[in-house]
């Protein structure tokens, strides 16, 4: 049986501190009952100050390795999914190890945006399949809130911060990761951007007066194309392995907007006990947003042993990426 890998243990954490749908009505030109219609958001949480991606990322890893079962110095890999890391260079990834103290470990850093985590976990499983790594954690993690402009209320609305872990490990077994599949389009790079701080515009006073520091997005255009290519992408996934839906067990979405998940769901003819929601929590925390997820469900017992669960994101890039797994 050739090696597959494994996820031994999920562990998720954001930040206590919420904002509510009726806090934004007090500072822009907005409305719960917008935002609760156009998205499902109800409230999301933002770090306070001080905080850091890489804090989110400790507790997170803290959870899934003790679900795991192993100590931080057992890792030999940590690779963090974020467009929103504690710095450009050195790699949160690196940060992480320090403070878990998870010396043993290789680390590096993610980008694909709100599909980070999808990224992640297949470049995860090839490390596993190929026998280059044996204990490896997976984070997606994003303070997205310190990248909006709380002005801009066709953005701010939508995003929150938050940290998902899983550690993978190899299995010879029938259960395991079955098969991830990545794709994406950077022809439409700029429908969802961040346009200041990188080489291209370092910052400047010039950068900061045109507000390119903050996340940008053609939301409504972005909303078609992720409708469209999810229901493609999902049913493509089962099709691949012969699952019927009537045999998934569990759909775990990225959390960016209700009506979004809703269609897949209804593409596939899932009822919605069997989707994991909780973009009405937390909003869209990118790339941490299908861990947080996933960590829930595992924790309230809704996947078992042999179960099909089927992971999937859209995000910038534009990037889109799914996974099947039999838990
Ligand atoms: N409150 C009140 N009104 C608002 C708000 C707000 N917060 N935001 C926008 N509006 C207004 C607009 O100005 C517009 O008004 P107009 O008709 O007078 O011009 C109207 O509401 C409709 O705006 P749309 O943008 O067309 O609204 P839409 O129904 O498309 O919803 C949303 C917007 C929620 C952003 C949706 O398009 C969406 O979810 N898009 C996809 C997002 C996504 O999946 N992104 C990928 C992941 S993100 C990443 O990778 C970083």
């Amino acid at each position: 049986m050739p090696l597959k890998s494994k996820i031994t243990g999920t562990g998720s954490y954001v930040p206590e501190k919420i904002i509510s749908n009726h806090d934004l009505e007090k500072k822009i030109n907005t409305s719960d009952a917008w935002i609760t219609e156009r998205t499902g958001i109800k409230e999301r949480r933002v770090v306070k100050a001080g905080q850091t991606n890489s804090d989110l990322c400790l507790e997170a890893s803290r959870m899934a390795l003790q679900a795991a079962g192993l100590r931080p110095k057992d890792l030999d890999m940590i690779i963090i999914a974020t467009m929103s890391g504690d710095m450009p260079m050195p790699s949160t990834a690196a940060i992480l190890q320090r403070k878990l103290g998870a010396r043993h470990a290789a680390s590096f850093d993610i980008n694909a945006a709100c599909s980070g985590f999808l990224y992640g976990l297949s470049v995860a499983d090839k490390f596993i399949r190929t026998g280059a790594s044996r204990k490896l954690l997976l984070v997606g993690a994003e303070v997205n809130s310190r990248f909006l402009d709380w002005k801009d209320r066709s953005t701010c609305v939508l995003f929150g911060d938050g940290a998902g872990a899983v550690v993978l490990e190899p299995t010879k077994g029938k259960s395991g990761v079955l098969s991830t599949q990545l794709h994406s389009d950077g022809n439409l790079w700029d429908y969802i951007c961040l346009p200041g701080g990188g080489s291209e515009n370092p910052p400047s006073a010039k950068t900061i007066k045109n507000r390119m520091h903050f996340i940008r997005m053609k939301g409504n255009e972005t909303f078609k194309i992720a409708v469209r290519t999810l229901e493609r992408l999902v049913i493509s996934t089962l099709e691949e392995h012969n699952v019927e839906t009537s045999e998934l067990a569990m759909l775990i979405p990225h959390q960016a907007n209700l009506r979004i998940i809703n269609a897949t769901a209804k593409r596939l003819k899932l009822p919605m006990s069997r989707v994991a929601v909780n973009v009405d929590k937390y909003g869209n925390t990118s790339s941490a947003s299908v861990p947080i997820a996933l960590d829930e469900v595992v924790r309230e017992g809704r996947i078992k042993k042999g179960d099909y669960v089927l992971l999937e994101a859209f995000g910038s890039g534009l990037t889109w990426g799914s996974a099947l797994i039999k838990w």
